[in-house]
């Protein structure tokens, strides 16, 4: 009998000191989308495999220890390979992650991405999201079937991250191999590498190391984003014209007659453009279509009036942001504005 007195009154202690300790943990949700993360090849030593086959529970329990972090759940949002991404699933997944935010209990969000577009959906998501709890992407480059897969510290580091009280306040975040990158500058830079994901110029945010977190700099004041997209149902039309040498005008000539609303031209070196295809890109502002200048290079900024002359052509440039995400805010700019000087502000602060 006492035997079992002890017994009972150990097995209240146990619960009691687990529910405590359970009740005080940050909550973190975890929203899938897919990606190499979620992966699935036929070896552990191939390259071919397929991204997006595992569930968001699979995820998570190849992961138990991510509970010693933090409350964790999760939530499937979507279940595709990254270069599948759409403006429609962005709509969803930024509504998700707002919802989630909104909740009190929530300490932070984590999204698992494929990496090809993953820089784009952080973008996205950074000029969209109006919290200072923490949002972060994370991804893997091999497969959970590969020898020496990424995915599982991967998303043990960003759980950390989430669950952080020292990432309040510092936008939306990318965690890959260790470190911590900021949604404006991170980027992906090689093809297969496990340490891929940079921040040309401005370096990364901090790194995160078995769930020890170091953030180099305080955080920065959260710049607020001028837009809503509460009641937006899809995105205006935008592409992407490459530039080369010896380029030709007829692509920015086929997207005005396909009816652009913007294009983005990557060019050479400064953001320059083929005379042909500046020509082609004067013609297609006269018609109203936004000419957003920037540079194929990788780094830098894209100086107004230097080779071009964009006070007088009407073209905006792009500052520090690559095309891809250049696209991105000329996409969000246009539910607001079709005003290039508007549109340019916002491209040198957001
Ligand atoms: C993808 O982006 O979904 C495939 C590549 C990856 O996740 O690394």
């Amino acid at each position: 009998m006492i035997k079992k007195i002890i017994a009972a009154a150990g097995l209240y202690l146990w619960f009691g000191i687990s529910a405590g300790a359970w009740a005080e943990k940050p909550q973190v949700v975890i929203l899938a989308t897919g990606g190499t993360i979620a992966g699935a090849g036929e070896s552990a030593v191939g390259a071919r495999y397929a991204a997006a086959k595992l569930p968001i529970d699979k995820l998570l329990s190849a992961v138990p220890q991510i509970h010693q972090l933090a409350q964790v759940s999760g939530e499937q949002v979507a279940q595709i390979a990254s270069q599948a991404m759409t403006s429609e699933i962005w709509l969803k997944l930024a509504r998700r992650v707002d919802k989630q935010l909104r909740r009190k209990e929530v300490a932070g969000v984590v999204i698992t991405h494929g990496t090809d577009t993953l820089e784009e959906t952080a973008y996205f998501l950074q000029l969209v999201i109006g919290s200072d709890k923490p949002v972060v992407l994370v991804g893997s480059m091999r497969p959970p079937t590969s020898l020496s897969a990424d995915g599982n510290i991967n998303l043990y580091n960003a759980v950390a991250v989430a669950a952080s009280e020292a990432a309040r306040g510092r936008g939306v975040m990318v965690v890959m191999n260790d470190e911590i990158h900021a949604a404006h500058s991170v980027t992906k830079s090689h093809t297969t590498a496990l340490n891929t994901f940079v921040s040309r110029g401005k370096g990364p945010l901090g790194h995160v190391e078995y769930g020890s977190i170091n953030f180099y700099q305080p955080p920065q004041p959260q710049r607020l984003s001028p837009f809503d997209i509460r009641k937006l149902e899809s995105l205006p039309v935008v592409d992407i014209v490459y530039g080369y040498a010896n380029a030709s005008p007829r692509p920015v000539e086929a997207l005005v007659v396909a009816g652009s609303q913007g294009i983005v031209h990557a060019g050479v070196g400064n953001g320059n453009l083929f005379p042909a295809v500046e020509q082609a890109l004067i013609e297609a502002r006269r018609k109203q279509v936004v000419i957003v200048r920037s540079a194929r290079v990788g780094s830098g900024h894209v100086l107004r009036n230097a080779e071009v002359d964009d006070d007088k052509h009407d073209f905006v440039v792009a500052d520090d942001l690559s095309p891809q995400k250049a696209r991105i805010l000329l996409m969000l700019a246009l539910t607001q504005s079709q005003q290039s000087s508007q549109i340019q502000e916002w491209f040198y602060r957001l």
